[in-house]
């Protein structure tokens, strides 16, 4: 395939879009095999049957790093009751929550979850999305975590994207659990990340350091395992107060610390030297109503590369739009709509630790965007709303 006449933002330079203005791009099989100004075609690709995109903005095909797409049920009462006064936090410790959503998930069928979350995933190809990260962790029993697993599996094959799973076991304590969080991640965590891993399941290891979930001393019985396994680190980390996970993810050199609200400037230089990638989730801080932004200019200020993603779950981010994030990432953190871009695309590459994708570039993969825009600024200006012309996956539209 030849794309002709393409805005195009490549990416490859976090200067100015890495824009290539009358642009073109070849794709051989899955991959990009060259990339330049129209005028500058190679001769080998020029007898191509042109797919002329008419001035089009082009992107890397969008990549959502954190999603917890695969579950059973909805939390609207929750949403409800939180507009009654509730907080996030009572209603967790009244069994909501995420309990809530667990017992849902244990109750659905394997079918029924896959459909439910088959309708949710088809909401974000709709908007460009390639990628697609997914975990676990509304099972919090062996057979329910591998029953999700195998679903986002399954989305990876029966959806034209590419899914990248993590095992988030200690997510929270279930109620059979309550008052025992130790026993829970030996008795059942870690085994189920052992089995899960043994069939294949698991992509990365994350979990929930919170006061209402897991300290960062049990969280890191769940990483040594997840080292000995050789599986890479995520952390859901200083999302609602601080104590401690970012150090702890910059420890274990994760690959991404999410929320972080509560992150200071000592965590964003902890994260710098680890290498790891700040993952903002503006869709939770909407939703619960937050009031303390995550630190983006210490961000900026130690070079951390920030990732942004919809965090798309039942309870705190009900939400499958990548642009929408975009838009709250640039209207509520004052991000800029080049670090809006960079962060669906490159950066959220990264917090996968993946170097095949995110970029327009000759050897990546052949996973585009095509957008009825002219300038990338318009992706986050917009409420959500930016139409995808069309969508290139693996090489084909
Ligand atoms: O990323 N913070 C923890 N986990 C999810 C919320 C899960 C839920 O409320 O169901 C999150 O926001
Ligand atoms: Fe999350």
């Amino acid at each position: 395939m030849l794309l002709t006449h393409a805005t195009l933002a490549t990416l490859v330079s976090d200067q100015d879009y890495g824009f290539i203005r009358d642009g073109a791009v070849a794709l051989k099989g899955d991959k990009i095999a060259w990339v330049g100004p129209m005028s500058e075609i190679p001769k080998t690709f020029r007898g191509t049957e042109p797919f002329d995109v008419q001035g089009r903005l082009v992107t890397p095909g969008f990549i959502d790093c954190h999603s917890h797409i695969v579950y059973g049920g909805n939390r609207a009462a929750e949403f409800e009751q939180r507009l009654n006064g509730a907080s996030y936090q009572e209603i967790a410790q009244a069994g909501g929550g995420i309990i809530s959503t667990v017992k849902a998930t244990r109750a659905a069928s394997e079918e029924d979850l896959l459909s439910t979350a088959i309708s949710r995933v088809e909401a974000m190809l709709a908007q460009g999305v390639t990628t697609l990260e997914i975990k676990s962790g509304y099972g919090l029993d062996r057979e329910t975590e591998l029953k999700m697993l195998r679903v986002a599996r399954a989305i990876g094959s029966k959806c034209r994207v590419s899914v990248y799973t993590s095992f988030l076991g200690a997510h929270a304590i279930p109620p059979e659990y309550e008052g025992q969080p130790d026993t829970y991640i030996d008795d059942v965590c870690i085994p189920t990340l052992r089995a899960a891993h043994d069939e294949g399941l698991v992509d990365a290891v994350d979990g929930f350091c919170e006061g209402i979930a897991f300290d960062a001393e049990q969280i890191a019985r769940v990483f040594d395992v997840a080292r000995q396994l050789n599986l890479p680190i995520k952390l859901h980390a200083e999302q609602l107060s601080n104590i401690g996970g970012t150090q702890l993810a910059a420890r274990y050199k994760a690959l991404s610390a999410d929320h972080l609200e509560y992150a200071t400037s000592d965590d964003a230089a902890a994260l710098a030297r680890s290498g790891s990638v700040a993952v903002i989730l503006p869709g939770a801080f909407y939703t619960l109503r937050e009031e303390r932004p995550p630190p983006i200019d210490a961000f900026r200020t130690h070079g951390v590369p920030m990732a942004l993603a919809t965090d798309s779950n039942p309870g705190s981010s009900p939400m499958t739009s990548l642009l929408l994030a975009m838009n709250m990432g640039c209207t509520l953190f004052r991000m800029t709509p080049m670090e809006a871009l960079m962060g669906v695309t490159r950066n959220a590459t990264r917090a996968l630790g993946l170097s095949d994708r995110g970029t327009i570039q000759p050897g990546a993969r052949a996973d585009l965007a095509v957008w009825q825009a002219d300038h990338p600024a318009e992706l986050s200006y917009r409420i959500g709303d930016t139409a995808l012309h069309c969508r290139i996956f693996e090489g084909a539209l």
